[in-house]
């Protein structure tokens, strides 16, 4: 049974899964770290609902990156848009459980549903001077 250990503002919390066994599947792929955390009431930000379109379930793999599946494209294209991207970035939502492991989440993660879509676009590292001078004016 893998063991699961969930790492925030330097708690861990670990918990165990029977594999095949976990019975809510709808957030991320099954057996995810998002499927495990949202088994076990971990709150783990999934704002795209687990469907590799966000990076809210963003996560450091600390121990047991040979317990996951491969990462692929499109999670590794997703997760070039992360904030404080590191070699051990995973979406919680898209890396597969078979071990053990232990993450942590990052400090912060961007929401682009709640900051209104603003890094998405482009604009929200502009300060206010760049933002006025990129302003159409008539
Ligand atoms: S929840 Fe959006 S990419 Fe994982």
């Amino acid at each position: 049974m893998p063991k699961v250990t969930f790492i925030k503002d330097g708690k861990a919390t670990t918990v165990e899964f029977e594999q095949g066994k976990l019975p809510y599947e709808h957030h991320g792929l099954p057996e995810s770290f998002l499927d495990v955390a949202m088994n076990f009431g971990i709150p783990l930000e999934h704002a795209c609902g687990g469907s590799c379109a966000c990076t809210t379930c963003h996560l450091y793999i600390k121990e047991g990156e040979q317990n996951l599946s491969e990462p692929e494209d499109k999670e590794l294209d997703r997760l070039d848009t992360a904030w404080d991207l590191r070699t051990n970035s995973r979406l919680g939502c898209q890396a597969v459980i078979s071990g053990d492991v232990v993450v942590e989440f990052p400090m912060y993660t961007r929401n682009y549903v709640q900051e209104g879509g603003a890094i998405q676009l482009g604009k929200s590292d502009q300060t206010e001077d760049e933002k006025k001078a990129a302003e159409v004016r008539p």
